[in-house]
């Protein structure tokens, strides 16, 4: 048996005897060039979200390949249609991820709505002057009304930090009502209503054709001008131009952005000009803990395809 890693692990997989691994061993990304010679023939793959499992990478890896284990609960890099043609089993990391995600998007809101990324540079660069009236003024989350797009693991552990800031409301949009949306008391809208009450408006649902470019002209439009706009999903479920528009008009009040399109943003993107645009370098799951226990999981669903046994956590298509 052969496998392929692109990045480095520290967990037993040498407990699987006669399994030789080739690692990426490092922080950087894989190259496509030495990920595609690496996979030639590998019987298991482990990736980030950062690889492109595409028909290319697929047909290098050949007839040989039976599970791909990718670090992550995305998994919209993997050419899905072709993985299940192939009968190729895929493990990825849910649950293990959702409380650090969901924390680090009430954090990229907070700071979004009380600018503090402004007000920091405020003090750095001698613009404090004096406590004034209106200085940097936002918005609480105190008697507001949050939407949340996506009402699943990670939606509803952020809408359960959310409430007891004093939110009012919440309302969640989805394929369907959730019944364990009681407990927030989460409200069930269309779309269009969750955009054009809510205060602040959370995107946590997974990129599929559907929510592809879902955040564009018309959906900012429909949002107040004191709405804060936040995204942990993925970056191509918004239309960034516009995004843009909607942030320098006034269209919208400000947002936060943990994932764009492309990553890295580059550094002279228009976005970056944006004093009420705070953007993260994807960081969403970023705790030590999660990243280890992510890399243990993504391990264990590597040798159970290996051995075809069961995955810890095997996606079921
Ligand atoms: P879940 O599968 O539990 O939740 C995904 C949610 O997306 C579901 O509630 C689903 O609604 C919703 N959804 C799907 N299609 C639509 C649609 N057309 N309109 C509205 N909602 C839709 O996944 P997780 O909560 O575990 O993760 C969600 C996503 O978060 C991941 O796919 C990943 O992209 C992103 N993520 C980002 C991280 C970061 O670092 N920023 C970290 C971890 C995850 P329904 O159930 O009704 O179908
Ligand atoms: C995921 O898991 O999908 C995130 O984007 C990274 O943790």
């Amino acid at each position: 048996m052969r496998s392929v890693t692109t990045f480095s692990i520290n967990c037993e997989i040498s407990q699987f005897q006669r399994c030789e691994v080739s690692m990426w061993d490092s922080d950087e990304p894989i190259p496509r060039a030495e990920l595609l010679q690496r996979v030639q023939g590998a019987h298991g793959l482990l990736c980030l979200l950062s690889d492109k499992v595409d028909f290319e990478v697929l047909d290098a890896a050949g007839p040989n390949l039976k599970v791909i284990s990718t670090l992550s609960v995305g998994y919209d890099h993997l050419a899905m249609d072709e993985v299940k043609k192939r009968g190729i089993r895929v493990g990825y990391t849910p649950d293990v991820l959702t409380d650090a995600t969901a924390e680090l998007t009430v954090a990229l809101l907070l700071a979004t709505a009380r600018r503090l990324p402004e007000g920091i540079e405020e003090v750095k660069n001698g613009g404090w002057s004096s406590w004034k009236p209106l200085w940097l003024c936002g918005y609480g989350l105190s008697g507001s009304t949050v939407g949340v797009v996506g009402l699943g693991r990670i939606g509803m552990a952020i809408a359960r930090r959310l409430m007891p800031f004093g939110v009012k409301r919440l309302l969640y949009t989805g394929r369907a009502a959730k019944d364990y949306a009681s407990e927030v008391k989460g409200e069930f809208v269309p779309m269009d209503t969750l955009v054009s009450e809510s205060d602040f408006v959370v995107m946590s649902c997974s990129l599929t054709p559907e929510t592809l470019g879902l955040c564009d002209k018309a959906f900012f439009s429909k949002m107040k001008n004191t709405a804060v706009f936040v995204n942990t999903s993925r970056g191509t479920v918004v239309n960034q131009e516009d995004l843009y528009e909607a942030l320098s008009s006034g269209q919208i009040a400000a947002a936060g952005l943990d994932v764009t399109t492309p990553e890295p943003l580059p550094t002279d993107h228009p976005l970056l000009t944006l004093k009420n645009c705070v953007v993260l370098p994807h960081i969403g799951s970023a705790t030590y803990s999660t990243r280890g226990i992510m890399a243990a999981l993504a391990a264990q669903n590597l040798l159970g395809g290996l051995q075809g046994t069961d995955m810890p956590s095997e996606l079921a298509f």
